[in-house]
């Protein structure tokens, strides 16, 4: 099962991902009465906005941690258009096959890209879509410079002792060769640049640690969490700035169907 989350926190910092998936929503076709899995769907904040592209369809919201899919279960409460499944990623059984999997801010907290598109697609009606953003290449440097900073000084670096980020963040041409090999086709791939500035070092500190330290800050004791990210944050205000070099990978493909060659 993938890493625990505090929902609270996300539910209320995660401005720019709302935002970004509104944008990528934004860009995909739909007839309003399909069947849409949204494949971590953390607190619910993007799968309502997805909801209400649906006004004659329905909404999976499949989500591995505990935490989010409670809040996003309150979120949908007496919805009966949403059910809302706890559910690894992985290993995926939504019980139907789902008109588009849809997915925002998530594939790169998952390391194996070729299980995860065949799981995907297992869910998915020939001819099915699937529609991704998640990190790209380049995705977040400045962090992961201060990041390694930090982690290589005490009282933390014990901590980060033969321990390695699993987080990936892949290149275009990457995902395109994996969803192929998969069962997709018509697979489109590509980068986009979202940087993000913060208004100071308290307010960065408190961001990273609800949406982008989760992995480290779970190998620390509870007390050391809040420190960490403040380190991370300081070192971020004083060798890179306070801006997140976010990068977006976005991905857009079609399950193959008898007659796709
Ligand atoms: C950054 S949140 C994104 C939430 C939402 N889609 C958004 O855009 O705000 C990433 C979510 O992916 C979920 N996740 C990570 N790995 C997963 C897996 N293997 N299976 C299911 N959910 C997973 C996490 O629990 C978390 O809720």
């Amino acid at each position: 099962m993938a890493l625990e989350w505090d929902a609270a926190s996300y539910e209320a910092l995660a401005d720019p991902m709302t935002r970004w998936g509104e944008e990528f929503l934004g860009g995909i076709a739909l007839r309003g009465d399909e069947v849409v899995v949204d494949a971590g769907c953390g607190t619910g904040r993007v799968t309502e906005l997805l909801l209400g592209r649906l006004p004659e369809g329905r909404v999976v919201a499949v989500d591995a941690s505990r935490e989010m899919v409670e809040a996003a279960g309150r979120r949908f409460a007496g919805e009966g258009r949403v059910r809302v499944l706890r559910q690894d990623l992985l290993e995926l059984d939504i019980g139907e096959e789902a008109d588009v999997i849809f997915s925002t801010a998530t594939f790169h907290w998952i390391p194996d890209h070729a299980r995860l598109f065949r799981a995907l697609a297992r869910n998915l009606k020939p001819g099915g879509t699937l529609a991704a953003q998640c990190g790209g290449a380049g995705n977040i440097s400045r962090v992961g410079r201060a990041l390694r900073g930090v982690m290589e000084e005490e009282p933390f670096r014990g901590y980060f002792e033969g321990w390695e980020d699993t987080k990936h963040y892949p290149a275009p041409e990457e995902e395109r060769a994996l969803l192929q090999e998969s069962g997709f086709v018509e697979v489109e791939a590509r980068l986009l640049e979202k940087p993000t500035p913060f208004a100071g070092e308290e307010a960065l500190a408190r961001y990273l640690e609800a949406v982008i330290l989760r992995a480290h800050l779970m190998r620390l004791p509870r007390g050391m969490r809040r420190p960490f990210a403040q380190a991370v944050a300081g070192r971020m205000a004083k060798e890179e700035g306070l801006e997140i070099d976010y990068v977006r990978l976005n991905m857009l493909a079609r399950k193959k169907e008898a007659d796709d060659e």
